[in-house]
C-alpha cells in the first residue's frame, strides 16, 4: 500500500468534531485570513467538521458575509492552489458569516448572543460555542470580560463554552499573572486555550512520540549518554510589517519563553503516564522548574543577545540593518538574536548543557535539535586521527525539509581500520506526502473536542517568564553598547560561538554534518 494513501486513510478513521460554532474576534485580521480560514479549509477538506458547525467573524469593519467570504475564497485558493477543491471551498463557505462589532461595547457581545442563539435553533448547534480571539492582546481581557457578563462564558451540562488566546501572554512576569488573573475573573482555567503555535506543529509533538513509542530511544536520553543539546530556531526574515510589535519585545520575549521552551519541555520532561493534557503539561511543568535559574553574574556569561546591522541575504542582496525597518526605533537597543546555556537541575540531566538560540536575518530559515551523544571510548582506534572519531548526532530537523538524522562512525571499506561519518536520515515527506497544513488545524480541532494536551496552562506561561525574567532584568540595567554587533546573512554575534567555545564545543554548522 502506498504510504500517502495509508496516512490519508487513517485521517479518515477520525471523527469530525462536536457540532459547535466559533465565533473569530480580528476576523478582519491577519491571523484569520493567513491561518485560521486555510486551517478550517483543510479541517473541511478531511471531513474533520461536524455538519453543524459554522463560523461567525467578528470586527469592526462594515462588510457583508458575501463580500467576506469572497475576499477569503480568493486567499485560500491563491495561497493552497493544489488543494484547493471550490466544491469543499462552498461546503465551508455558506457557514460562514460576518458581523460587524465594536470590541468595546458591550451591545456587541448583546447583539452576539442574539445572533447566535438563532444559529443553534437554525443549524441544531447546542450552544457550545468557541471564541477565538485573534486580536491583539491588549482586548483579551476586555473581551472575556463581556463574554462573561453577557451570559456568553456560561456553560451546561450539554454545551462548552471554550476561549482561544494567542502569545504574548504578558511581557514580564507581572503582567503574565496580572492577564491570568484577569482571565480567571471571568472564565474558568478549563475553559481558557492559550496556543503556542510550536505546539501545532507535526515535528513538535512528534519529539514526545520518537521518545516514548520507541525502546529504543529512552535508555539513551539521559546524561549517561548524552554530552550537550543545541536548539536552533533560526529564521533569514526580518520583522516584516511587525515593528512596531518587535521593536518592545526582542527576540528574548518574542521566541523563549514560548517556542523555545516547548521545545525543551518535549525535549526533558519525564515520560507522562498518558497523553491526556494534565499528564503531559505536568511533566513539562517540572522541566521547566528544573531549569537552574540564572543569577545576575550567570546573566552575563551564560546569555548573549545581539542586533543586527546591514548585510547581505544568501542570495547576495543587501539586507538594510534592523534599526531601519519600518517601525523600529533609529536608535533603537532591542535585540535580534538571543542565545543562552541552560542547565537542568535533575537526575536525568545533571551536567547535560543546553544551548538555544534564536534570532532574524540570520542566513537560513531552519530550526532543529542537536543532540550530540558522548564520545565512545577511543583506545580501539588508537590509529585512526582523533577527529575522524567523531561523536554520534542525533538531529530532529523541525522546518523545513521535516525529518531525523543519526549520524554514526562506520568502516570505510578497505584493508586498513579507517573510520568515516555517515548518516541515516527520515524524510516526513518521503513516508507521508506533503499535508498541507498551517499547524492551526490540529489545535483547533483539539479544541472543539476539549482536548487541552497541546495547550498552555496558567503555570508554565508563569514559569517561563519565571525564568527569562532575571535576563530581562540584566539586560534593561545594562543596555547594549555594541549594537548592531552581527551582520544580516550571518550566524549572530562572535559572543554566541564564545558561549559554546567556552564549554569546549561549537554550534552544530546548520545543514552540515559536524558540530
Ligand atoms: C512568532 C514570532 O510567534 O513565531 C515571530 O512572533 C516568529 O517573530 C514566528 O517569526 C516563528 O514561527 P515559525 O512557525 O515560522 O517558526
Amino acid at each position: 500500500m502506498n504510504t500517502a494513501h495509508h496516512v490519508d486513510e487513517l485521517a479518515s478513521e477520525i471523527d469530525p468534531a462536536p457540532p459547535c460554532v466559533m465565533v473569530i474576534f480580528g476576523g478582519g485580521g491577519d491571523l484569520t485570513h493567513r491561518k485560521l480560514i486555510p486551517a478550517l479549509f483543510h479541517l473541511t477538506t478531511k471531513g474533520l467538521l461536524s455538519d453543524n458547525f459554522a463560523v461567525v467573524a467578528v470586527d469592526r469593519r462594515e462588510l457583508t458575509s458575501e463580500a467576506f467570504r469572497e475576499t477569503i475564497r480568493a486567499e485560500v485558493a491563491e495561497f493552497f492552489p493544489d488543494e484547493f477543491d471550490p466544491k469543499v471551498w462552498a461546503s465551508l463557505a455558506e457557514r460562514i458569516y460576518y458581523r460587524q462589532g465594536d470590541f468595546a461595547d458591550h451591545q456587541t457581545y448583546l447583539d452576539l448572543g442574539t445572533y447566535l442563539a438563532d444559529l443553534d435553533k437554525q443549524l441544531g448547534t447546542p450552544g457550545s460555542y468557541l471564541f477565538y480571539l485573534a486580536t491583539p492582546p491588549r482586548f483579551f481581557c476586555e473581551i472575556t470580560r463581556h463574554l462573561s457578563a453577557a451570559g456568553l462564558a456560561d456553560e451546561s451540562r450539554d454545551s462548552w463554552r471554550r476561549v482561544i488566546i494567542e502569545k504574548p501572554f504578558g511581557h514580564d512576569l507581572e503582567s503574565a499573572k496580572a492577564l491570568n488573573r484577569e482571565l480567571h475573573e471571568a472564565l474558568g482555567e478549563h475553559q481558557i486555550y492559550r496556543i503556542d503555535h510550536y505546539l501545532g506543529k507535526e515535528t513538535v509533538q512528534n519529539i514526545m512520540v520518537f521518545r516514548f513509542a520507541n525502546s529504543f530511544a529512552e535508555p539513551m536520553w539521559n546524561h549517561r549518554y548524552m554530552d550537550h543539546v543545541q536548539i536552533t530556531v533560526a529564521e533569514s526574515v526580518g520583522v516584516e510589517h511587525r515593528g512596531d510589535y518587535y521593536d518592545q519585545a526582542g527576540a528574548l520575549r518574542d521566541m523563549v519563553p514560548n517556542h523555545l521552551l516547548v521545545l525543551l519541555q518535549f525535549l526533558a520532561m519525564e515520560p507522562p503516564t498518558s497523553f491526556a493534557a494534565g499528564a503531559v503539561r505536568d511533566e513539562g511543568l517540572k522541566v521547566l522548574r528544573s531549569i537552574v535559574p540564572m543569577s545576575a553574574e550567570e546573566v552575563l556569561t551564560n546569555a548573549v543577545r545581539g542586533q543586527y546591522g546591514e548585510g547581505r541575504g544568501a542570495d547576495g542582496s543587501p539586507i538594510p540593518a534592523y534599526r531601519s525597518s519600518p517601525g523600529v526605533d533609529p536608535q533603537s537597543r532591542t535585540e535580534t538574536f538571543v542565545a543562552m546555556k541552560l542547565m537542568l537541575d535533575n537526575w536525568r540531566w545533571a551536567g547535560v548543557p543546553f544551548y538555544l538560540r534564536t534570532g532574524k536575518r540570520l542566513p537560513a530559515q531552519y530550526s532543529e535539535i542537536a543532540i550530540r551523544y558522548k564520545r565512545a571510548p577511543v583506545q580501539m582506534f588508537a590509529k585512526t586521527p582523533i577527529d575522524h572519531l567523531r561523536s554520534n548526532t542525533l538531529t530532529l530537523r523541525l522546518q523545513p525539509n521535516e525529518g531525523i538524522e543519526f549520524s554514526f562512525g562506520a568502516k570505510v571499506p578497505g584493508p586498513s581500520m579507517r573510520l568515516g561519518k555517515v548518516r541515516m536520515n527520515f524524510s516526513y515527506s518521503d513516508y507521508f506526502g506533503d499535508a498541507p497544513a498551517t499547524g492551526y488545524e490540529t489545535l483547533i480541532y483539539d479544541c472543539m473536542n476539549g482536548d487541552a494536551t497541546l495547550f498552555k496552562h496558567a503555570d508554565s506561561v508563569e514559569a517561563g517568564w519565571n525564568l527569562v525574567e532575571p535576563i530581562l532584568d540584566v539586560w534593561h540595567a545594562l543596555p547594549p553598547r555594541s549594537f548592531p554587533n552581527y551582520a544580516a546573512g550571518t550566524w549572530g554575534p562572535a559572543s554566541s560561538d564564545e558561549l559554546l567555545a567556552r564549554d569546549g564545543r561549537k554550534w552544530r554548522a546548520v545543514g552540515g554534518d559536524r558540530f
